[in-house]
């Protein structure tokens, strides 16, 4: 099989570790830069190349689309799937989880622990958008923020409003939630690969901070996820429509409550803690895709035969 890896950088532990699994599983692998793809988009076909020449003849594209390029990123991956070519995440499933609002309203629609949330855009409202969450503490996470950086607890109304104000001056996007103070500021990492938890974690955040972030000086344990955590994580890979993905979620009273869905999950943290090689896990399930979908034209081609 004859593998792409999308990634801005070669260098990186994930890619590193993908492209060694895949060169050990016996694939052919190439790492290529999305920003260095360019496409030919017409009515009778799509085409792309890569430093001036012809990107063909991939069947399965891993992508590792940081969020500072997840536009082009994903127009780049969506040129691969308009060209046969399948993918471990879609573009379409990517942008989905890129997005907190819309992936909490997807989560939630299906039944999904998570934490209360509440949206609003006019600062009118903001009275009564608290009112309608509940007392503080409150956490306000910025919608596209990452690795912890965007996320802030309030534990007074007047600060809760005060962030709220200041965000709404800077005209960022964001998101309240009810704090859940029992996870202890610790949280779980869930590794889906297919349609299981390979491998999972537990986060703890550093004295003072709640969140548990590695980013933010978290420390990490391999950690055995409940049998309603697993179902939790991999059913929340699923609705968001991800092969792939590390799922957050918080030990809560009322059972896992998720945070977020990561579709471009680093493998370093969870590898070393887990001691699972889960590089290995992602070039099987590449594997499997590809498998299945050869089967499939070779069910279908007789049909097509007059
Ligand atoms: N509602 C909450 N209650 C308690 N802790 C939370 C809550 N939301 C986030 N956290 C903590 O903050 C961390 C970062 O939040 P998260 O939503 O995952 O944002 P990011 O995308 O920046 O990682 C989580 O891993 C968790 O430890
Ligand atoms: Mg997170």
């Amino acid at each position: 099989m004859k593998l792409a890896i999308l990634t801005r950088n070669s260098k990186l532990y994930s890619t590193r570790r993908l492209v060694e699994a895949a060169r050990a599983q016996g694939h052919t692998v190439r790492t290529l830069d999305p920003l260095r793809c360019y496409m030919h988009i017409s009515s009778t076909g799509f085409a792309m190349r890569y430093k001036s020449r012809p990107i063909s003849g991939y069947q399965v594209v891993i992508p590792r689309i940081g969020t500072s390029v997840t536009r082009y990123g994903t127009a780049v991956l969506r040129q691969f799937e308009l060209m046969g070519t399948l993918s471990i995440n879609s573009s379409d499933a990517i942008l989905r989880a890129r997005d907190k609002l819309r992936s909490h309203q997807m989560l939630a629609a299906r039944g999904i622990g998570m934490p209360v949330t509440v949206f609003g855009d006019n600062p009118d409202d903001t009275v009564d958008l608290l009112e309608m969450l509940g007392p503080p503490p409150h956490v306000i996470k910025l919608n596209e923020g990452t690795q912890g950086a965007g996320v802030m607890l309030t534990e007074k109304l007047s600060a809760s409003r005060g962030v709220i104000e200041a965000l709404r001056g800077l005209y960022a996007q964001f998101l309240v939630q009810e704090f859940i103070p029992e996870a202890n500021g610790a949280d779980l990492r869930c590794f889906v690969v297919g349609n299981k938890v390979v491998a999972a974690m537990k986060r703890q955040a550093p004295i003072g901070d709640f969140r548990s972030n590695l980013h933010r000086g978290g420390s990490a344990e391999s950690a055995k996820a409940s049998r309603a955590e697993q179902e939790a994580a991999v059913r929340a890979a699923r609705v968001l429509g991800l092969g792939v993905a590390g799922v957050d979620l918080v030990r809560s009273h009322r059972g896992p409550l998720v945070l977020e869905v990561n579709a471009s999950p680093g493998l370093e943290g969870i590898e070393s803690a887990s001691g699972v090689d889960v590089a290995a896990e992602i070039i099987r399930y590449a594997t499997l895709m590809h498998q299945a979908q050869k089967a499939k034209t070779r069910v279908a081609k007789p049909l097509t035969v007059k």
